[in-house]
């Protein structure tokens, strides 16, 4: 059964969809894409759970919740083999995934708290109230996680949720709506339904309340043209980027050299937050520690999920998504990029890629595309103000990252870098669920998630109160003419 509405399952009617994960190992999904009878169901029956959800007190949205998060502690281990065994993750990877999904319960109970504060004080008051039925578009990178780091907060203010997942990952939202079910959330609250772009735009067609997306830009604009005089609609659009990690004149160069690695290329390449762009101040210091990491890269460990000892970094999701990749790196080539250590494909698997390095400081042309794969761009600068300029010439806009040890330079970086999550010797992967995550220009909507979700979840509404009728004083002052 694929799509779940008001708790039960139904089959499609559409085309056949089949998930076997990189490794192509079984069939770990498979199912048919929803007809539009189905699509209209799944909202006709969020919209009237809806209501009575909305009408709970908080604290019982709140049981439910941590009912799912301790439902999802205990199916943890089956959870991560199942995203490892569909996105090819090592298993390491995916554990701190399943992890991260449970701690954002509670995230997401504290940030709805601070975030949309109620009061009343003497006349005035103030509350927030649910938009409705949510449309939820996932990504495939992380389809546990990124999901729920909507769904979660939305359920939590009281909307009803329609979930459709990435085609790319369906036996991992399979489940989850299963441990939701199990986790006691009132049925039809959380619907899933299953399929591709088709299935997505028949869903934007159904007048939902508002669609909370994670994923590419490109579909981001689509989404967002879609919605074009429509202010009624909530859009938050979480999207991708071309992200700059530079490094500075001083540093500590072994933990820089994993700072770097960890940014390129953990998940394969395939975080939004990953560094795309590695603009390097020259200094001699540089020089080395470039020379080491050229050295270092070719020898990380690539390979199958649950392989012993754990590989750094598994496949991509899928060999289209491998030769994407290879045709940015082709692209790079003829504009006169040199190839360091260019990606390659694995012979054991069409969807491998070792991780590779190329050196665009001689480009004969622009290149602002985000590559979702483990290429890493260099450049050379030759100080801190030419390194934030090129990182900032981007239309996106969502990581960026600063190795350096000089105090100056990180003032310059913090002050004049554009990009929505910023870290200062740190990975640029590895956001916190504790801050707000989101992109500017070509990567969000000024919409932040994470921390700040409860902000698009729900509306505030303003309330001024006189006293009784009886009570009140003549409202028109003394000697004014009516
Ligand atoms: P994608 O855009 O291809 O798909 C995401 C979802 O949108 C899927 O459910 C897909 O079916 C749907 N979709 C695709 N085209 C659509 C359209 N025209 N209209 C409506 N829905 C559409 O993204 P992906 O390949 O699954 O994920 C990788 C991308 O996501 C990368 O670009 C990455 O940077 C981005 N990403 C962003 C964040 C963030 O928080 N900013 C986090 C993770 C991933
Ligand atoms: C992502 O959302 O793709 C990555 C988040 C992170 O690890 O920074």
């Amino acid at each position: 059964m694929t799509h779940c509405i008001d708790g039960e399952w139904f089959v499609g009617t559409g085309s056949l969809r089949q998930s076997s994960g990189p490794w192509q190992s079984r069939t770990l999904w498979e199912g048919r894409e929803p007809d539009a009878e189905l699509i209209a169901m799944a909202m006709r029956s969020a919209r009237s759970a809806q209501q009575e959800w909305a009408a709970l007190e908080r604290e019982a949205r709140i049981e439910v919740l941590r009912s799912f998060a301790r439902v999802l502690e205990r199916e943890s281990e089956a959870m991560s083999q199942c995203i490892s065994e569909e996105t090819g993750k090592p298993l390491w990877e995916s554990r701190t995934e399943v992890s991260a999904a449970i701690a954002k319960i509670d995230i997401s109970i504290q940030a709805e708290q601070e975030r949309c504060r109620q009061f009343s004080e003497g006349n005035l008051g103030l509350t927030h109230r649910p938009h409705g039925t949510m449309v939820v578009l996932g990504p495939y990178n992380f389809p546990l996680h990124l999901p729920n780091g909507h769904i979660v907060p939305a359920l939590l203010a009281g909307n009803a949720v329609v979930f459709k997942p990435s085609e790319k990952t369906p036996a991992t939202a399979h489940l989850t709506m299963q441990l939701w079910l199990q986790a006691g959330l009132p049925k039809g609250v959380l619907n899933l339904i299953q399929g591709g772009r088709e299935t997505a735009q028949c869903l934007l067609d159904a007048s939902p309340d508002g669609v909370l997306f994670t994923g590419s830009s490109l579909a981001g604009k689509a989404i967002h043209r879609h919605f074009a005089g429509r202010p009624e609609c909530v859009l938050a659009l979480e999207m991708g980027g071309n992200n700059a990690l530079i490094v500075g004149s001083e540093f500590e160069p072994e933990v820089q050299l994993w700072h770097i690695i960890r940014s390129a290329f953990i998940s394969a390449g395939q975080r939004c937050t990953c560094a795309r762009r590695l603009i390097v101040v020259d200094t001699p210091e540089a020089r080395a520690l470039i020379a080491r990491l050229l050295e270092t890269v070719p020898k990380l460990s690539v390979g199958h999920w649950q392989q012993q000892p754990q590989p750094f970094m598994g496949p991509l999701i899928d060999q289209a998504a491998a030769q994407t990749v290879l045709t940015q790196q082709q692209k790079l080539h003829a504009l006169g990029a040199t190839m360091l250590t260019p990606c390659r494909v694995s012979s054991e698997n069409a969807a491998l890629l070792s991780p590779g390095i190329v050196d665009i400081t001689s480009l004969s042309g622009e290149f602002d595309e985000e590559v979702f794969g483990p290429l890493l761009q260099l450049q050379w600068v030759p100080n801190i103000e030419e390194a934030v300029a090129r990182a900032n010439a981007s239309d996106f806009g969502l990581a960026a990252g600063l190795l350096s040890d000089k105090e100056s330079e990180q003032r310059y970086f913090s002050q004049h870098i554009r990009a929505g999550v910023i870290a200062i010797n740190a990975a640029t992967a590895g956001a916190s669920s504790r801050l707000p995550f989101g992109g500017i220009g070509a990567s969000g909507n000024h919409r932040p998630s994470a921390y700040y979700a409860a902000d698009y979840s729900a509306w505030p509404q303003a309330r001024s109160q006189g006293p009784l009728s009886s009570e009140q004083q003549p409202i028109i002052p003394e000697g004014v003419k009516v």
